[in-house]
């Protein structure tokens, strides 16, 4: 039905493999996110955002140590642009999970059923929506009154956008009849096809920016300072979702939609009722068919969860619900010639070869790059420096290339060559066996992964010094100014005149970039770790080192001990859901490093590392680790998981004496033996569940 970017099959992919794309992906969509959230002005079509999302989220799934910390999956769209006040959404608004092929919604419901542990003739009925391409809005209503209306922005914070929505025919300024005290209804601004035509027709003549698709032409129209131009726009509202809402909303979505209506919001009308996958899939074929002829655009078709007890239950897993999913329509195609065939160094010293494209136009957006993973990836495409290749790009994502043009290719081209010395540094690079990398031998002399560190070290999800981005960072390195990351807490004692003095800065910009310097002397463990970019210990393995440790010293003691495998330490170490034997070596390996000691000793004589908190709220098993055997009877593994963690329980994989609990279901084998081995409390499923509900009482 749909088609799949051509890729290294998941299967076959290594774990570096996977860190160094999953490295290129973060940045390739926060890339995109800015050109589509901030400048409303994409490069790629939607259908290339997705694939690269998509692609990212198979192989966190696959690989699921090697989530990074700024991973795409972890955050929604692009913190909001400055000039518009700030609205922190009291319900974050989230984003979906995306599904391109039958495969991928069959193994969405089987996951619920799952979850849910349904029995198999218990129907689980789903509402089927067309996914509206336009721009999500909050709006806040008190009283019925409508009071605040916010863009999603990153998701946590957005833009206020109150005046601007006043003026959409279809956003009521209040609402009559029963209505909660507080109600934000949330759902799409778009414009019609037809209007966006005319807008850009007007726009031109009178020699103003046209837009690229009527998405952005929403956007653009919304996010005016005078809204006047606002209430020019023909812009318009589907309601589909809420976000906070003083009671609790009726007990299905379609209720739910029912209400909105009689609140007086538009509802998409094809939204529709299936009980089931056939009758999903028989509507995406209908829609996916009359597409072209709706007179607004979509870009897939949403599937929710009818029943919200149940959406209740099924929450959410970092940025998307569980009781949802985008079936993305398919990914568009271009052709275009490769020019050149670069190699990038990452952080770690992986070589990532990008091709360099004739710019292309693919779903109205520009492409002029696409990565070409590694080196097998061009064998076997056999990707040559002037060939033809067809690209795909879906949604805002690094474009794919899916095959050569064999019929186009001109003579004399090479079969390409794969460089076995690392192009920044001239260091052998080495290609190990099992593994589809090729890395640079350099290591900390490699100028290349050093400046890719301090990167890394300053960036947003770690110590995000402001005003410290990357063109510094390379321009300090090659001035000498910084060779490590202590170094950037000592500029303002040793460099600030230096600084001061450089073209383009001033007295102000200096000493902003001191002041947010100073500002991240203090920092928590979790981003600490973070920021030392250890392979593979993303953000959420940050978190986690962080939860088990508490301080900087006890993780740095325990990571020198658990370089003996036999160690209580490493045992402590693996036993961390989350954690396996490689992420143990990787971690070793770098506390086995003198220099890597040196560099935390300077950090933590410049610094002062917060110790973990753990979540204020308490819970009768907040900071306790707990493990779950055997089959459970009301609840899956997953949902017993999630519940647990969201009480501030750690959930471990094994058993060990610093186990507190053990949870034992059905079956239940050595564990539960271990357990009562090591004298570590063991409860039933029913003794489980009434000391956690203890805490409802209480
Ligand atoms: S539901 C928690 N329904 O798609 C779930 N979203 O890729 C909230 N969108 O952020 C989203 N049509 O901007 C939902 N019928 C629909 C939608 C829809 C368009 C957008 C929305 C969302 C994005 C996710």
């Amino acid at each position: 039905m749909t088609q799949k970017p051509r890729e290294i099959p998941l299967e076959d992919l290594l774990e570096l493999d996977a860190a160094a794309e999953l490295a290129v992906l973060a940045r390739e969509i926060d890339k995109h996110d800015r050109l589509y959230y901030q400048k409303d002005a994409p490069v790629i079509s939607d259908a290339e955002y997705d694939a690269l999302r998509q692609r990212n989220a198979a192989i966190e799934a696959r690989f699921p140590h090697l989530i990074r910390a700024d991973s795409p999956s972890r955050r929604v769209g692009a913190a909001p642009a400055a000039g518009f006040a700030k609205v922190t959404h009291r319900v974050p608004m989230l984003s979906l999970g995306n599904a391109f092929s039958e495969e991928d919604i069959t193994d969405f419901i089987s996951g619920i059923r799952r979850f849910l542990k349904l029995k198999e003739d218990e129907p689980v009925e789903f509402v089927a929506e067309p996914k509206i391409d336009g721009l999500s809005i909050s709006l806040r209503y008190e009283a019925g009154k409508f009071v605040q209306g916010a863009t999603r922005g990153d998701g946590t914070t957005g833009e206020e956008v109150t005046e601007n929505l006043r003026t959409i025919d279809g956003i009521p300024k209040s609402i009559k009849g029963k209505v909660p005290e507080v109600l934000e209804v949330r759902g799409e601004v778009y414009m019609s096809k037809k209007e966006f035509a005319a807008l850009n027709a007007r726009q031109e003549q009178a020699g103003d920016k046209v837009f690229a698709n009527p998405r952005n032409a929403a956007a653009g129209s919304l996010r005016q300072k005078d809204s006047s131009v606002t209430a020019s726009r023909p812009l318009h509202f589907f309601a589909y979702a809420w976000g906070e809402i003083s009671d609790p909303p009726a007990g299905t979505h379609w209720d739910f939609l029912q209400g909105l209506e009689k609140w007086g919001f538009k509802v998409n009308p094809y939204a529709k009722i299936c009980p089931g996958i056939d009758e999903i899939l028989a509507l995406y074929e209908e829609i996916s068919r009359n597409r072209a002829s709706l007179d607004y655009d979509i870009d897939g078709m949403v599937y929710k969860v009818n029943r919200i007890d149940w959406q209740n239950r099924l929450g959410f897993v970092s940025r998307a619900p569980r009781w949802a999913i985008a079936h993305k329509f398919p990914a568009e195609k271009a052709e275009t010639i490769v020019k050149g065939i670069d190699i990038q160094v990452g952080r770690t010293g992986v070589l990532t070869p990008v091709a360099r494209l004739e710019p292309v136009t693919v779903g109205g957006v520009v492409v002029a790059n696409a990565t070409l993973h590694n080196e097998d990836y061009i064998k076997e495409l056999d990707v040559r420096i002037g060939d033809t290749v067809q690209i795909q790009r879906a949604g805002d994502v690094i474009p794919q290339v899916l095959a050569v043009v064999k019929d186009k290719r001109p003579r004399n081209t090479k079969a390409y060559q794969f460089p076995d010395r690392c192009p920044e540094c001239g260091s052998i690079a080495v290609r190990e066996e099992g593994e589809a990398s090729w890395r640079c031998t350099g290591g900390l002399t490699c100028p290349a992964q050093a400046v890719e560190r301090l990167k890394h070290f300053v960036s947003r999800n770690a110590f995000d010094i402001e005003g410290l981005g990357g063109k510094h960072i390379e321009a300090f390195w090659q001035e000498k100014i910084l060779s490590s990351p202590a170094d950037i807490f000592r500029l303002e004692e040793k460099n600030a005149e230096q600084i001061r003095a450089r073209e383009g800065w001033g007295e102000k910009s200096a000493d902003n970039l001191f002041a947010a310097i100073r500002q991240r002397r203090t920092v928590p463990l979790e981003r600490f770790i973070y920021a030392l970019g250890i392979r593979q210990v993303g953000q959420a393995t940050g978190r986690l080192l962080a939860k088990q440790y508490g301080s900087l010293s006890a993780w740095r003691a325990a990571m020198k001990a658990a370089a003996d495998a036999d160690s209580e330490a490493y045992k402590e170490l693996t036993a961390i859901d989350g954690i396996g034997p490689a992420m143990a070596e990787d971690l070793t390996a770098f506390f086995s490093e003198t220099h890597n000691t040196e560099v935390l000793d300077d950090l933590q004589s410049l610094l002062t590392v917060e110790d973990f908190v753990q979540a204020a709220e308490t819970s009768p098993v907040s900071g306790k680790t707990v493990v779950f055997t055997g089959a459970l009877e009301s609840l899956s593994r997953a949902e017993a998981k999630a519940k647990a963690e969201s009480l501030g329980a750690k959930v471990a994989g094994s058993v060990s004496k610093k186990t507190d609990y053990v949870v034992i279901g059905a079956d239940a084998g050595s564990k539960a033996k271990k357990a009562r081995e090591l004298g570590v409390a063991v409860l039933s499923e029913q003794d489980w569940l009434e000391l956690i509900e203890g805490r409802a009482q209480g």
